[in-house]
């Protein structure tokens, strides 16, 4: 089976492709770093190279459990309440929800769009599972959980001019960028950025927006919850040194220069609020925080100390679980981790 690189080298030839083509092959074309054979275990886990909110343990989706009950109430409890999770990655975060047994246990069907197989191979039971986005299923609430980050994006340089980068390969076989002008569609948004210093960067992450667009055409009605690590507009970061909102990632370390290790590394970039909100301004943007303490963290923490008191002479594995919740609720509301990230709702 041919690796990321020789296939992406295949695809080039003699030309290049615009860096979104790049970033969609080297993460899921053949050999990608979400789609590589099932020996190589890349992605979300313990295990694996980052560890995203539900692998944190089972108290992040014990809150999105309550946020689904509140929704579920709100919503005139109807007898289906349909939950899309997309990008599900291993389907933790389903697994959690269903652990937790929410009031809307009896209702609801959650469905799960993923677009790796071999992440999708290991979803709950209890679940849907898709590849692609279901389009006759509407959506009483769609999650997304870090994975506008990790959506293709256009990348644009400043050189008297913003520039498209586009990747070729050099007479040595490595992969280089060229500069092109923008293509025709995006020409009317990058010249709207003023000059910046010569090499600056930025991002036009028109896969995400496209996500949004055809989330809410489908499911008008849905409450859309987006988790991410987000920026509030794109002009903030030309000034950056671009390998703060562009990183990636190898086995829970950053990785190297996004154009190295093909397929070895996760290719993530910060998500820009600005560029959504031009698809839907948002109903409200908190950080994971604030949204976890409004649907309860506290309180489970406190459920599970008190727990863990009654039973610490005598723990079972439920005391032990119960006695984790406060050092999980720790990272997932550490201001300087997934606590700042952002959660951006719609609906
Ligand atoms: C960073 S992981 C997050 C996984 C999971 N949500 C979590 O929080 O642990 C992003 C996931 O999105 C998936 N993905 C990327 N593009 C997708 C798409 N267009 N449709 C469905 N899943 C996609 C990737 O395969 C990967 O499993």
């Amino acid at each position: 089976m041919l690796s990321a690189a020789e296939h992406i080298a295949s695809v080039i030839g003699d030309d290049a492709i615009p860096f979104d083509v790049f970033m969609s092959l080297a993460l899921y074309g053949p050999g990608g770093f979400y789609t590589a054979s099932e020996l190589v275990h890349h992605g979300a886990g313990r295990r694996s190279d980052f560890l995203t909110s539900p692998e944190v343990g089972p108290l992040f989706g014990h809150v999105i459990a309550r946020f689904l009950d509140a929704q579920w109430h709100e919503q005139g409890r109807p007898d289906s309440f349909v939950v899309i999770e997309h990008g599900a990655g291993p389907g933790t975060l389903a697994r959690g929800v269903f652990a937790a047994n929410p009031d809307c246990a009896s209702a609801l069907r959650y469905h799960t769009v993923e677009i790796s197989d071999r992440q999708r191979a290991l979803h709950p039971d209890e679940v849907v599972a898709h590849a692609s986005p279901p389009v006759d299923v509407q959506a009483n609430v769609v999650i997304a959980n870090e994975l506008l980050d990790n959506l293709p994006f256009r990348m644009f340089v400043y050189d008297n001019g913003w520039r498209e980068a586009w990747v070729t390969r050099a007479r040595d076989g490595k992969f280089n960028e060229v500069l092109r002008l923008p293509r025709d569609e995006d020409s009317a948004l990058v010249n709207q950025f003023p000059p910046a210093d010569l090499g600056a960067r930025l991002p036009i992450q028109r896969a995400a927006g496209d996500w949004l667009r055809e989330v809410l055409a489908t499911s008008p009605k849905a409450r859309v919850v987006v988790f991410d690590y987000a920026r509030e507009r794109t002009w903030d970061v030309v000034a950056l040194k671009w390998r703060e909102w562009l990183r990636t990632y190898r086995g829970h370390e950053r990785g190297s220069h996004y154009l190295s290790d093909v397929g070895k590394q996760d290719i993530t970039v910060d998500v820009m609020i600005d560029q959504l909100a031009l698809v839907a301004p948002p109903l409200s943007v908190r950080t994971q925080s604030q949204f976890l303490q409004l649907w309860g963290i506290d309180d489970l923490v406190a459920e599970g100390d008190a727990y863990w008191a009654a039973k610490a002479s005598n723990p079972d594995l439920r005391a032990m679980l119960m006695r984790s919740r406060s050092s999980e609720a720790a990272a997932l509301c550490d201001p300087a981790g997934l606590g700042g990230f952002s959660v951006i709702e719609w609906g």
